[in-house]
């Protein structure tokens, strides 16, 4: 497969096969997202669920569940739960990082404020838990609060980790894994665990979501570089100017010269920046090939998930879910 046909076709190939239901959570969530008795609520969700966002956790929840021959109803609630608990960590870490843009629109924070964006992010925590708990299974309920906490832990984490150049690339895994696996693994074992799937496929489903979700998050690190604002819907240069150290960048600091290290000390220590810095580090990323060299780990990452699922007996649905992990790294937006 071609890098462009990788950046969008089995991303686009699973959801027309899941379409229907899609259709049910995409329904369930517009349904659950209401409140009666705070016109906030509605707002703000409207806003940020109307924008639309690519799907990919709850897909993964659907997907699974298909692959393991589940015919009940609960994968729907199960794909509604784990779009919920993003959708409300991106409220809060919108307000956490100060972002203005998200989903190619002004963020809640921007446009309310921090208050209505943490909680009506709460809200849809709550709102998370409910519908689980509609399943009838401790399994479940187990996993997902377990990623639920995994997240928050990774973000915290990362609130220290990441202003602080001694943070390597072991520290770097253990945030991405927390913030960003955590979910993506939680997504994929529920679809086996509701399909009451053997331990060996539950096994394989967790391990290819670990895998996915930190190339997912590798490539989206990348992308705060090189993408382009008008397909991520996010502004170029957040992570810098949030003073973020992600993986190019502590590539980077770890191939610094005395001048170099000054440089990422005054810049994202400090948070001292000036005009022309996102260039000049730019310019020190290129020079030590860092973003090609980051492109690779994620690509490793990639190669895992697929070797994840390959135990798995021969199925369309296992095939698509290997062109995902493709997808996740070649990925525009
Ligand atoms: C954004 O996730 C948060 C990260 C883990 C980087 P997505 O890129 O999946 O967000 P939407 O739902 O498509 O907007
Ligand atoms: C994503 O983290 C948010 C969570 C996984 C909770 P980032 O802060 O790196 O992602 P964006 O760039 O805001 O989407
Ligand atoms: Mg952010
Ligand atoms: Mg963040």
């Amino acid at each position: 497969m071609s890098l462009d046909q990788a950046a969008t076709k089995p991303h686009e190939a699973l959801a027309e096969m899941l379409s229907s239901d899609m259709e049910s959570v995409n329904r369930l969530i517009q349904e659950r997202m209401a409140s009666e008795h705070a016109p906030r609520i509605p707002e703000v969700t409207a806003h940020l669920v109307g924008a639309g966002g690519k799907r990919l956790r709850p897909m993964l929840t659907l997907a699974a569940a298909r692959l393991c021959g589940y015919d009940g109803p609960f994968h729907v609630h199960l794909a509604a739960t784990v779009e919920f608990i993003h959708t409300a960590t991106l409220l809060h870490d919108d307000v956490v990082d100060e972002s203005e843009q998200r989903r190619g629109r002004p963020t809640a924070n921007l446009l309310w404020d921090n208050k209505s964006s943490v909680l009506v992010g709460d809200y849809l925590f709550s709102r998370s838990f409910q519908l689980m708990t509609e399943t009838g299974s401790i399994d479940v309920l187990r996993i997902l609060s377990n990623a639920s906490a995994t997240i928050a832990e990774g973000e915290v984490l990362q609130l220290t980790a990441a202003t602080d150049l001694r943070t390597d690339e072991d520290i770097y895994l253990q945030v991405v894994r927390g913030k960003t696996a955590a979910l993506f693994s939680a997504a994929t074992e529920v679809g086996g665990v509701i399909a009451n799937a053997d331990s060996e496929t539950v096994q394989a489903l967790f391990d290819y979501g670990d895998a996915l979700g930190i190339a997912f998050q590798i490539a989206d690190d990348l992308l705060d570089y090189q993408g382009d604002s008008t397909q991520t819907g996010k502004n170029v240069g957040d992570d810098f100017r949030e003073r973020k150290l992600t993986l190019p960048v502590i590539k980077a600091v770890a191939q610094a010269t005395p001048k170099e290290r000054a440089f990422w000390q005054r810049t994202i220590e400090k948070g001292r920046q000036e005009d022309g810095d996102l260039e000049h580090a730019l310019g020190l990323m290129a020079k030590h090939n860092t973003l090609v060299a980051t492109r690779d780990d994620a690509l490793v990452w990639t190669d895992r998930a697929k070797s994840a699922i390959n135990t798995l007996p021969d199925h369309e649905i296992r095939d698509l879910l290997s062109g995902i992990a493709d997808y996740v790294v070649a990925r525009l937006k």
